[in-house]
């Protein structure tokens, strides 16, 4: 199926609407064969829940979507939360306003983000696995807290700063930038770091997006041959490679290195629809320059929460960092939304907003 047609296929429907007097909810009526498909979401609503002891009620704000969801759906993801069963509600981190607490440790009216789920409102116990952080209130918007100031960016900083290693002047490439956190790096790298970053996006306008962004120079990578642009943009090597989304990309680069050059593994999403595994072919290219391919998970990484959201904040004050969010409005567009992410129609982190902005803040 073509790409618009396959995204036109997620109507929003009638009996999609939702309101305050129930808890509207996104399960997973079956696992998706490859890319998500509109039969593969149940629409629910149910009472809102009652609080106990210990628990505090969540109102739903904003939600992020992330690669990862469709690995929770098909059961195969092999890091962070539990794989779903058919009829659970789906994973998923957002922002959301306590309004109601028995908990000893949250009050009413706290901005809140963590694991939410793909619902409107949420009883929780506010658990470590649940990873919930309170949201400064620093004159940013909430919406942050779904993606810029959220897992995104813990892990655009963690992936660059802490594996990276950069340096000032390295000659580095950076592919999935104009994605969540490709859309981060390219401006920690140039404007933080001081690195020259060439972006690969797919497509003039998301070539001309990531220009605008940190990238002083742009392969797109759906009609270049990466291989020969690669040689003439980046002629002296490579320092530094940001990898989003591994394979032939991943491959090429690696021929490229220059002496203890540095290659990030953050994601791979151009293998994540393959039935084969893609096999790397020139990993001695790590041997033959000295150099290091070091990858990280997010989750390894909350220690540093909010030192993290401190700078990132900061950088968008002093206008370093801008952030991009891509938001769908309304709960009921967001399976569209998953899907966005693997048509590649989004820029930047792809959030919903489902109540938008608090009126109040503690
Ligand atoms: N290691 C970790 O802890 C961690 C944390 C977060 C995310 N990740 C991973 O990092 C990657 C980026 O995450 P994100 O949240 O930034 O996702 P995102 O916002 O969906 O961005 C990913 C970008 O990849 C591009 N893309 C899609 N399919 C592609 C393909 N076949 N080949 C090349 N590019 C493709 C798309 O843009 P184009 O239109 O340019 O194709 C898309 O905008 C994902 O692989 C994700 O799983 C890892």
């Amino acid at each position: 199926m073509a790409e618009a047609d396959a995204l036109d296929a997620f109507a929003v429907h009638a009996e999609y609407q939702v309101d305050d007097d129930a808890n509207y909810q996104w399960r997973i009526a079956r696992r998706p064969q490859g890319n998500v498909t509109p039969q593969d979401f149940g629409f629910h609503a149910e009472d809102i829940p009652d609080v106990g002891e210990g628990e505090v009620l969540l109102r739903t704000l904003y939600l992020g979507l992330a690669p990862v969801m469709r690995f929770y759906m098909q059961a195969t993801a092999r890091t962070g939360d539990a794989p779903l069963s058919i009829g659970d509600v789906i994973h998923g981190r957002g922002v959301a306003q306590i309004i109601k607490s028995r908990h000893p440790d949250w009050q009413e009216g706290q901005i809140v983000q963590g694991q939410i789920g793909w619902q409107t409102y949420k009883v929780s116990r506010m658990t470590a696995q649940e990873k919930f952080f309170a949201m400064p209130k620093n004159g940013l918007p909430a919406a942050l807290g779904a993606g810029v100031l959220g897992m995104t960016g813990l892990s655009a900083f963690a992936g660059f700063f802490a594996c990276g290693n950069p340096k000032e002047g390295d000659r580095m490439v950076l592919s999935g930038a104009a994605g969540g956190v490709g859309s981060m790096v390219s401006q920690l790298a140039a404007n933080v770091a001081g690195c020259d970053v060439i972006g690969m996006a797919g497509g003039p306008e998301k070539c001309d997006f990531i220009r605008e962004h940190g990238c002083s120079a742009t392969i797109d990578y759906k009609s270049d041959d990466i291989g020969a642009m690669l040689d003439a943009l980046r002629p002296e090597g490579i320092d530094l490679y940001f990898d989003n989304v591994g394979g032939e990309t991943l491959e090429a680069c690696l021929e490229r290195l220059r002496m203890n050059a540095r290659i990030v593994l953050c994601g791979s999403i151009s293998e994540y629809t393959r039935d084969d595994p893609f096999k790397l072919s020139n990993y001695t290219r790590l041997r033959a320059t000295d150099s290091i391919m070091r990858g990280f998970f997010v989750y390894n990484h909350l220690d540093r929460w909010d030192a993290v959201m401190d700078d990132l904040a900061g950088w968008i004050k002093d206008g370093k960092l801008k952030p991009v969010q891509d938001i769908a409005h309304g709960f009921q567009t967001m399976p569209r939304a998953l899907a966005n992410l693997y048509y590649g129609t989004n820029i930047g982190v792809q959030c919903c907003e489902v109540r938008g902005e608090p009126k109040e803040w503690i």
